[in-house]
């Protein structure tokens, strides 16, 4: 009788533990359902803060809106500079993520057509998207501030590495083959404007600043879809009332009103393969008279039959070398001819220079230059165009001896 009870009485012990570890289990269950519901709303606040949407947004393929107090905090009051040009100043910044930016605070007057362009191109370079284009993240639209937020590219402009000159000058000597590589994906970026992206866009402003550098030196067209904010300070030309181009990179076409075409950035590119090829700016009283203004000089010795002479420049070593060299030489004096229809396009441009297309020898590019005796030398009319517009009043008289020789060509 005493067993029965004993045994009766653990029974229920062990039943009344059995429902305390129960309990207990059920009580740890519930902590951490709680817990991990905690946790959840802990995820949905990430989900929904800067990063994630900065992420999301990039996906939608959507350039962001910042305020202008929220540009101020992530360029900490705009304190470090990269550099300015005719759109405005251009200042370091790191988005929230910690993404560096280069943030282009424009100075342009916007009335209300330029407001609705600076839209739309807002909408277009958005968009666009290449590996040698510079992303566009967003944008800020304020009644005092209006920017842009680009990618920032850690080595800056190519300026740098052409002209020992230039302010943030590196002592890093690029060797030929990246500048060679530099010249390609810069004409591959220049391509996708002109003939693969779902918008034709022209650039109008190709010239050494506008082509940045990553770290690794791979090449990016900066500044596309600038064109139609607007007139821009007077670094730039302003002959035609548009304000596009740069003296010395811009097509004829351009500095005299005639019609312009995707045709004008081949000129420019080609202009650029020119100080790429020379490793200096293309016109530089410095080098004396005969080779002051080094397209003619590339072209007077291409036509002699001396190219080795250009091509031999310091940085070019082997025949591989010399031979790329050539080429590039070749194709800036076609993309520099006068008549838009003679210069290649930029697909064409790329072939040529990966080797793919068989190069013919270009034309005379400067005969209009040299048959119009403008000037007392004819680097005199170039040195002209390399002025800021300000600069060259009584530039008239030339321009109207150049319209004749359009006319009669
Ligand atoms: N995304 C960027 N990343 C790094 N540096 C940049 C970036 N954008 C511009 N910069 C620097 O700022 C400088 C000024 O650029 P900006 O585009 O304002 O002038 P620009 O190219 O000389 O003239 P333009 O107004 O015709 O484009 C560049 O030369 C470059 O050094
Ligand atoms: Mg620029």
């Amino acid at each position: 009788m005493g067993n029965a009870v004993a045994i009766i009485s653990t029974i229920v012990v062990n039943k009344k533990m059995k429902k305390k570890i129960v309990e207990k289990v059920l009580e740890e269950m519930k902590k951490n359902r709680e817990m991990q519901v905690s946790n959840n709303v802990e995820d949905v606040v990430i989900e929904v803060g800067p990063v994630e949407t900065f992420l999301n947004q990039i996906l939608n393929e959507k350039p962001m809106r910042f305020s202008s107090q929220q540009l101020a905090a992530c360029t900490r009051n705009y304190s470090s500079e990269l550099g300015s040009g005719g759109y405005g100043v251009v200042y370091k910044g790191e988005l929230p993520n910690g993404l560096p930016v280069a943030v282009k605070v424009l100075k342009v007057s916007m009335n209300k057509r330029v407001q609705e362009a600076f839209m739309a191109e807002i909408g277009t370079i958005g968009r666009t998207y290449h590996v040698h284009l510079v992303r566009l993240y967003g944008f800020c639209f304020d009644a005092n501030t209006k920017a842009l937020v680009y990618e920032y590219l850690e080595n800056g402009s190519l300026e740098k590495y052409l002209y020992g000159d230039v302010e943030g000058s590196t002592a890093t000597r690029l060797e030929w083959e990246a500048l060679h590589g530099i010249a390609v994906g810069t004409a591959k970026g220049i391509r996708y404007l002109h003939e693969e992206c779902q918008q034709r866009i022209v650039h109008y402003d190709i010239k050494p600043a506008n082509i940045l550098l990553t770290a690794d030196y791979t090449p990016k067209v900066a500044d596309f879809g600038l064109a139609r904010l607007g007139e821009r300070e007077n670094t730039h030309m302003s002959l035609t009332g548009g304000g596009r181009g740069t003296p010395g990179y811009a097509a004829p076409e351009l500095w005299l009103a005639l019609p312009a075409s995707e045709k004008c950035d081949v000129y420019s590119f080609g202009m650029v393969l020119f100080e790429i090829l020379g490793r200096r700016r293309n016109f530089d009283p410095c080098h004396g008279e005969s080779k002051e203004w080094f397209p003619r000089w590339v072209w007077e010795k291409y036509e002699q039959g001396e190219i080795d002479c250009v091509v031999s420049c310091d940085g070019v070593v082997g025949e591989a070398d010399r031979q790329k060299a050539e080429m590039m030489c070749k194709v800036a004096l076609w993309c520099v001819q006068f008549q838009p229809a003679a210069r290649p396009t930029m697909s064409s441009v790329v072939r040529m220079l990966e080797g793919e297309m068989a190069i013919v020898p270009p034309a005379n590019p400067f005969h209009y230059v040299m048959d119009s005796n403008i000037g007392s030398t004819n680097s005199g009319f170039w040195s002209d165009t390399y002025q800021s517009s300000r600069e060259t009043i009584g530039r008239d008289s030339e321009l109207s001896v150049i319209r004749a020789v359009v006319k009669s060509t």
